[in-house]
Order: C-alpha cells, then structure tokens, then sequence
C-alpha cells in the first residue's frame, strides 16, 4: 500500500455512538466517572491517532466534566496527543541516562534521515519525533519508543533498522 492509499482518520467527524457507549461505560465502571478520563481518551487516540478540540468537548459530558478540566489531563499526560501526529510517532528518552548514553548523537541521526526536528512530523506523513520522559529503560539507554514499542541498547544503525521494521522490541 502507498502512502497515498492510507486513509486518514477524520477528527472532523462526531464520535461513533459505538465509541460514545464504551466512553460511557468506561466512567460507569468507576466510583467517580473521571476516573476514565485517560482510558477515554486513549481510546480516542486509538481510532484517530490525536484527540481533537471536537472529540475533547464530546467526551468531557460523557464523564462529567468540563472540556477545560479534561484538557487539563489530556495536556498533562504526554502520551495523549492533542495535535495531529503521523501515521507512527517516535518519543525519543531525553531523560538523564539517555543522555549520559549519547542521546543527542542518535536524536542528530534522527533530524539528519527523517528532515525533521523534534516536534515535527515527516512531509510523508510517516513519523512524528517527540522528545519524553524517561521510558523506564534505563539500563538499556538510550532507549526510544516507535508505535508503542519499546526499544533500548540504541546506536544510528539499530535505530534504522527499527524504522524500517527489520529490529525486534526490547532487547
Ligand atoms: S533515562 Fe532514558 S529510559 Fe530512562
């Protein structure tokens, strides 16, 4: 399939009436229903890849909140995204023992093949490349995170290798 062929989600749309059920019985399945907040979003992110400023006010309701309190959450927690990403997003550790492992070495070689800087999304729309916290790898810094996988024991050749799909997750 080409780039070309993917369909891209359309955050433009209202939530499914399916989705809207599972949001709900998400926060039915807590004392408070806030409490779902992050599970709800997540499963936002899933169908969409971002949560928009549309799907954000349709959820809050759904839980008993404000749109201000759940943006509130959403910006905090750096793994829910509240502006478009690519079809695969890449947090790249920027935490103290990557850092001791040459980080900024491998975070160059990334600028260097995708085009991009940290924040930025490939033209193809293939990658995002965000910065994070620790991934609570440590003891394989420098360690990155593509699609939920996670990856450690980094240098620019395993790195590619795992852009082009041919490394294993965790070491
Ligand atoms: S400091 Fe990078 S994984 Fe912990």
């Amino acid at each position: 399939m080409s780039t070309a062929d993917i369909i891209e989600p359309r955050t433009d749309e209202p939530l499914s009436e399916q989705l809207r059920d599972e949001i709900r019985a998400l926060g039915e399945h807590e004392a408070h229903p806030r409490a779902a907040c992050i599970a709800a979003l997540q499963r936002v992110q899933e169908e969409y890849r971002w949560v928009s400023d549309a799907h954000l006010r349709e959820v809050a309701p759904l839980l008993g909140m404000s749109p201000a309190d759940l943006d509130g959450v959403a910006t905090y927690f750096n793994l829910i995204f509240r502006r478009p990403v690519g079809r695969r997003v890449l947090l790249l550790c920027d935490s103290v023992t990557c850092w001791l492992m040459q980080r900024e070495r491998l975070e160059a070689h990334l600028r260097h093949r995708l085009g991009i800087v940290p924040g930025q999304t490939t033209p193809d729309g293939d990658i995002t490349l965000l910065p994070t916290v620790c991934l609570g790898h440590c003891d394989h810094a420098p360690a990155m995170m593509l699609d939920n996988e996670l990856y450690g024991d980094l240098d620019e050749q395993r790195m590619d290798a795992i852009i082009d799909g041919t490394a294993k997750a965790m070491p």
